[in-house]
C-alpha cells in the first residue's frame, strides 16, 4: 500500500536503499557494538567487558578447541576472527559451515568451546548445529545480533552485537559489528597472559578509532561508483586475499553475486598456483587485497605474477603504498587508511560494500531483496 511505502521511506532517511543506508551507519553501528565494552584506560588497565561470558572465560580458555559454526556473511566474519583469536587464546580454532558440520556428524566434545555466529539468530542450519553440539555436551556460546532469538536462547552464554535492526537482505553493518565482538573476544580471553599486554593495548586503542576511520573510507563512495561504472558489464570479478583478509575476499565476493547477480570469486591467495592462476588473462577483472600486514609482501609478489600474465588488476592497499605495491601504475588502486592488522577486515570491507551497492544500482536490480534469497533462511 502507499502507507506502507511511506513508511519504507521514512525508515531509510535520506537514503534510497536499506543496504545503503547500513553500508553508511557503520561507524555508528561499531560505536554501539563496543559501547561500555572497552576501558580505555585513563584510571584502570586497559581492558574488555563482556558481561554475558565473564563466567565462562576459564572454561573457554581451557576448552581443548574453539569451533566456529554459521552460514554465509556470518562464517565469513568468524573467519576473519580466527586468526587473533588463534593469537591471544592460543586454543585451536577451527571452522564449520553449519550445513556441513550436520552433513558429516562430525565430531564434537564436551571439552570444546562451539561459538555460533548468526545475525538473525534464527538460521535453521545454525540452530540445528546447536542443537547437536549442545547434545555433545559442547560449551554453547552465542553471538547475534537478535535478543531473545532461538540461537541467543539455546546457548549457554554469548554476547549481542548490538548492531541495530538491519533490513537489507544482503549483511552490511552485521558483518563488521560480529568481527568487532570476536575480536573483543579474543582480547577478553587473552586477557591473564602479561606477554600480549601491549598488544591487546595497541588493538584496544585502535578499536577506539575505528568509528572515524571507517567514516574516513566511507569516502570513498564516489570512486566505488566509478569502478563499478568500469565492471558493470563484466561476467566475472575474481577477488584474493590472505590471512585477516581471506574472509574480506570472500565477503567482498558474496556481496558481489548476492546483490549484483554477476559471478565472483573470492580466492585464497596462497592457492593462487594451484588453479586459478589459469583464468588470469587481460580482460578478467581481479581485486588483491594488499593492505599492509604479516603477509603483505606475499602480495605483493601474487601482484608481480599477475602483472606478469597480463592480469587486469585493481589493488587495495593502505594509504602510500600505492607505488610500491604496483610501479608501474596500471593497476588501479583503493587506497584505505591503516589500522591494527586484525582490524583492518572492518575497514577494508567497507569500499567492496559499497562497490556491490553501486554495481546492482547501475545493472538495475533489487538491492535490498536480492531475487530467490530471504533474510532469514528458517528452513532447511
Ligand atoms: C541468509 C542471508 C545472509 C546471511 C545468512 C546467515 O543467507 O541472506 O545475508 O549471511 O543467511 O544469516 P544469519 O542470520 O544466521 O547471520
Amino acid at each position: 500500500s502507499t502507507l506502507e511505502m511511506e513508511v519504507e521511506q521514512i525508515k531509510k532517511g535520506n537514503f534510497e536503499h536499506f543496504m545503503q543506508k547500513e553500508i553508511h551507519e557503520q561507524p555508528d553501528s561499531l560505536t554501539m557494538t563496543m559501547r561500555g565494552r572497552l576501558i580505555r584506560g585513563e584510571q584502570r588497565v586497559k581492558g574488555v567487558l563482556l558481561g554475558g561470558l565473564k563466567d565462562h572465560l576459564r572454561t573457554i580458555r581451557r576448552s581443548r578447541r574453539i569451533i566456529f559454526i554459521g552460514c554465509g556473511t556470518s562464517y565469513n566474519a568468524a573467519l576473519a576472527s580466527r586468526p587473533i583469536i588463534e593469537e591471544l587464546s592460543g586454543v585451536p580454532v577451527t571452522m564449520e559451515i553449519a550445513s556441513d558440520l550436520i552433513d558429516r556428524q562430525g565430531p564434537i566434545y564436551r571439552e570444546d568451546t562451539a561459538i555460533f555466529v548468526s545475525q538473525s539468530g534464527e538460521t535453521a542450519d545454525t540452530l540445528q548445529a546447536l542443537e547437536y553440539a549442545r547434545a555433545n555436551g559442547a560449551l554453547c556460546v552465542g553471538i547475534t545480533n537478535t535478543v531473545g532469538s532461538a540461537i541467543a536462547r539455546g546457548t549457554h552464554c554469548g554476547v549481542h552485537i548490538n548492531a541495530g535492526c538491519e533490513i537489507g537482505v544482503a549483511s552490511t553493518k552485521a558483518y563488521t559489528s560480529q568481527i568487532a565482538v570476536i575480536i573483543m573476544l579474543a582480547l577478553a580471553l587473552g586477557d591473564d597472559s602479561i606477554s600480549s599486554q601491549r598488544r591487546r593495548e595497541a588493538i584496544i586503542d585502535d578499536c577506539f578509532n575505528l568509528p572515524s576511520k571507517v567514516r574516513d573510507v566511507l569516502k570513498l563512495d564516489q570512486d566505488m561508483k566509478e569502478l563499478a561504472m568500469l565492471l558493470m558489464e563484466e561476467q566475472s570479478l575474481l577477488v584474493f586475499g590472505r590471512g585477516y583478509n581471506y574472509a574480506t575476499a570472500l565477503e567482498c565476493a558474496l556481496k558481489v553475486k548476492e546483490v549484483s547477480l554477476m559471478h565472483s570469486e573470492g580466492i585464497l591467495a596462497g592457492e593462487m598456483k594451484h588453479g586459478p592462476l589459469a583464468l588470469v588473462d587481460e580482460t578478467l577483472p581481479i581485486i588483491v587485497i594488499a593492505t599492509r600486514d604479516g603477509s603483505s609482501s606475499k602480495q605483493q609478489s601474487v601482484i608481480q605474477q599477475l602483472k606478469a600474465r597480463k592480469g587486469r588488476l585493481i589493488v587495495m592497499c593502505t594509504e602510500g603504498d600505492a607505488q610500491s605495491m604496483c610501479p608501474d601504475g596500471t593497476c588501479r588502486v583503493i587506497e584505505v587508511p591503516q589500522v591494527q592488522d586484525c582490524l583492518q577486515p572492518i575497514i577494508n570491507i567497507v569500499p567492496l560494500q559499497l562497490l556491490a551497492y553501486h554495481l546492482t544500482v547501475l545493472r538495475g536490480f533489487n538491492v535490498d531483496q536480492p531475487r530467490n534469497l530471504a533474510k532469514s533462511v528458517t528452513t532447511q
